[in-house]
């Protein structure tokens, strides 16, 4: 028996409970993990309850990406996969929500027969009523945007909220033009959360445990824009800075045209920003930059990361970079390797080029081969691996003041020893054994000394002064 019909047998046998349960796939980025979990809520205040798997799943989601290539197809492969457990029991409610949804549509209710749901991300907020409309037996495709001027978010549920740290989104959508960035068609416009939501989101959380806020949104320096308030970016972080018992601030993503002084500067002077700052380059071209319609140079770009580091000299940096855009030679390359060279950046995430309807270099012609994009990849790749590890020896003999956030993976998946994890300010990875008879709390701040720099993590020994904050 292949492994769906495998599924499929199970299902059928599968007890059905007193209550519908659900089972969401997230794919893609933060704000998606965010959203499943709004639309997990939407599902939970309608009676439902979770389910880790699908097979026991009366709803079951994808929320799915489609910022590249890959992602997308693999939502058509899973939903293939799904199909024997769909047919097997055909009362199951299989939907598509998140970019590819959006995307897609009506389309992809009529591509794929055995679906009964698509729905974009800005439906979130009615995602019950969809799905019970669904089971009530009609196909429905819910791709309707929420409207510059509608503030309307789904509220967080800090009980959903599982350990100390949790993502808020703060904004959606982009208005920028990106030329290779599918996110403005499938997002829409931006659109700022309020201040004052804001602030009552964070206080709700922190009440409820919650130590650490990453602020979501495509691009965040655009956040207010659109509020009659005049709050910016820097405002927001300002004001959220003030909440008591929050002790760390993150945020992403920054767009290097956008990021400011006045929000660069934050890192040295709000109490709880973290030092840690993504700020996506993804070319190191000048030529390549402009034709991306970025909107600066590789200098300025540089630049920015000159201030940040003036006023914070430890932060921590990480990027997004993409090689093989239409056009790019290997000179134009090699200006990428500079620029990630110059920053030194902690972490770096690297894709292929891969064109995407509705954006602008769609209509380029996609010139790279495939084997010398992979080349790229690699070169880049095994050059900021090099650069990673430099970066990560300096914590060595450090004293640094880790979040806890729970056992650590090899503690969870083998039983191994009295291993926690946490991370570090700069958002790092640390692993250490707690003090006999004092195990740390998810939420705790403890004071390691790092004593040991891994491939991609740090390990040490919980130092005097542990658990204080
Ligand atoms: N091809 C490859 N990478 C892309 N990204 C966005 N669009 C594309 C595309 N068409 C990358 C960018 C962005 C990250 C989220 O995904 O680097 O910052
Ligand atoms: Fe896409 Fe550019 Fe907007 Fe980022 S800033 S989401 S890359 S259009």
């Amino acid at each position: 028996m292949d492994e769906a019909h495998h599924i499929a047998a199970d299902f059928a046998d599968g007890a059905a409970g007193a209550r519908l349960r659900y089972h969401i796939v997230t794919y893609g980025c933060q704000m998606n993990v965010f959203d499943s979990r709004r639309i997990g809520q939407s599902l939970r205040l309608a009676g439902y309850e979770e389910t880790a798997d699908p097979v026991m799943a009366d709803v079951i989601l994808l929320n799915t990406c489609s910022v590249r290539d890959k992602p997308e197809k693999k939502v058509l492969a899973t939903l293939a996969r799904l199909r024997p457990l769909k047919e097997a029991r055909p009362g199951t409610v299989l939907g598509v929500c998140g970019c590819v949804g959006q995307q897609h549509g009506q389309a992809l209710l009529d591509r794929v027969p055995y679906l009964d749901l698509v729905f974009g991300p800005d439906r979130v907020v009615e995602a019950a009523a969809l799905v019970e409309a669904a089971r009530g037996g009609a196909r429905l495709a819910d791709v309707a945007r929420q409207s510059r001027g509608d503030h309307a978010f789904a509220p967080v549920d800090p009980e959903a909220e599982p350990g100390p740290t949790a993502f808020l989104t703060v904004m959606k959508g982009c208005d920028k033009v990106c030329s290779y960035c599918i996110v403005p068609y499938v997002r829409g416009r931006e659109v700022s959360k309020p201040v004052a939501l804001v602030l009552d989101e964070v206080r709700r959380l922190v009440e409820g445990g919650v130590r650490e806020v990453t602020l979501l949104g495509q691009n965040v320096n655009a956040y207010g824009k659109d509020l009659a308030c005049g709050a910016d970016f820097a405002d927001l972080l300002a004001a959220i800075d003030a909440v008591p018992g929050l002790l760390r601030l993150r945020f992403v993503t920054s767009h290097p045209a956008d990021a400011d002084e006045r929000m660069l500067s934050c890192f040295g002077r709000l109490r709880t920003v973290a030092p840690y700052l993504h700020l996506p380059v993804q070319a190191g071209s000048d030529r390549v930059l402009d034709r991306m319609r970025r909107g600066y140079t590789a200098a300025e770009y540089l630049d920015k990361i000159a201030i940040a580091r003036r006023h914070c000299p430890d932060v921590a940096l990480s990027t997004d970079v993409i090689v093989g855009y239409p056009g790019e030679t290997r000179e134009d390359f090699e200006a990428t390797l500079r620029v990630v060279e110059a920053a030194r950046y902690d972490t770096m995430f690297s894709f292929k080029y891969s064109p995407r309807p509705h954006t602008a270099a769609a209509r380029l012609e996609d010139d790279v081969p495939e084997a010398e994009k992979a080349d790229r990849l690699r070169e880049v790749q095994s050059l900021q691996d090099r650069i990673g590890a430099e970066r990560l020896a300096r914590f060595l003999g450090r004293v640094e003041e880790v979040l806890v956030e729970g056992p650590s993976r090899a503690a969870r998946t083998r039983g191994a020893g009295a291993q926690w994890s946490g991370r570090t300010a700069t958002n790092h990875v640390v692993n250490f054994a707690a003090r006999p008879g004092e195990p740390p709390a998810p939420g705790d701040l403890v004071r390691v000394r790092i004593t040991d720099v891994l491939a991609h993590c740090l390990a040490g020994e919980p130092c005097d002064g542990a658990g204080g904050e």
